[in-house]
């Protein structure tokens, strides 16, 4: 990919999956815009790219997951970068396994749901005008596999929030079938970890930036929900741009 000329805003960069995201992108030649509430969360990605391609990387302390937050988050991008041509939304959280139902409370449910779904929400809200005109340009949201079940005991609020968002997708995609800007899903079916932290069934976050810069690029699919269930799925992702 060539990314001279692209501008993308990675939503949750400065996490597992979006730093893999966010370093992939800058090599390609991308410019890239990451937002967190953590200041020393985007030190530490500046310190985690290649040196060479730090001056592309802009980011800007803020909070997406409300409304306000997410359209002031919008014009300080817009102020810093102008156009941006491809969003990429990876919010949320790695994992939760704070027990049973039972066990928790009203305010815990709160806190998964603001984190997977509603910044997800208040985001896409701010930043998918910045985009959705455009045949050239993107929104990619990242889901998960815990959307679907169970993952194990105790994670059931995770799947309660994944499955809210991987929901959310589906309804943008078919809310908004004409919209010219190409509007896909990533959805990761296995563990996604840095190198240091890979284990049986995870995949290296790299290797997931790799596929998203070539989805980016190759632009050969919409209102697409991309599946990666395998690694040999991702191997063919980042060759083709689809599975
Ligand atoms: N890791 C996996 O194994 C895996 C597997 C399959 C799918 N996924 C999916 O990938 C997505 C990202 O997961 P991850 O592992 O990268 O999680 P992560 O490491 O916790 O990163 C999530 C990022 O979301 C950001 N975020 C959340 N709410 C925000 C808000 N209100 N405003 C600004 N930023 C906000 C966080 O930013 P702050 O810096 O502000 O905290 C953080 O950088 C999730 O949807 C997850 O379901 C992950």
């Amino acid at each position: 990919m060539s990314g001279a000329g692209r501008t993308v805003l990675v939503l949750g960069g400065a996490g597992t999956v979006g730093s893999g995201i966010v370093k992939a992108l800058l090599e390609k030649g991308c410019r890239v815009a990451v937002i967190s509430r953590d200041a020393a969360r985007l030190e530490k990605l500046k310190s985690f790219v290649p040196a060479s391609t730090r001056e592309r990387l802009v980011t800007l302390v803020g909070d997406v997951g409300t409304e306000e937050g997410a359209e002031a988050a919008k014009n300080s991008v817009v102020k810093a970068l102008g156009k941006v041509t491809d969003i990429v939304s990876s919010l949320g959280f790695s994992w939760w396994q704070g027990g049973p139902p039972h066990t928790q409370s009203l305010k815990d449910l709160h806190k998964v749901l603001d984190t997977l779904l509603l910044s997800t929400f208040t985001s896409w809200k701010a930043f998918f005008p910045l985009v959705k005109d455009d045949p050239n340009a993107s929104y990619t949201f990242v889901t998960g596999g815990a959307g679907d079940r169970l993952l194990m005991p105790g994670t059931g609020f995770l799947t309660v929030g994944a499955a809210g968002a991987v929901a959310f997708c589906q309804i943008v995609r078919e809310e908004y079938p004409d919209v010219p800007c190409k509007v896909n899903e990533m959805k990761l079916n296995l563990g996604v970890a840095t190198p240091e932290r890979i284990a049986p069934g995870f995949v290296n976050h790299l290797d997931v930036g790799e596929a998203m810069a070539t989805i980016l690029e190759k632009k050969c699919v919409s209102h697409h929900v991309i599946c990666v269930n395998t690694p040999a799925d991702l191997k063919t992702l980042i060759v083709e741009g689809k599975v």
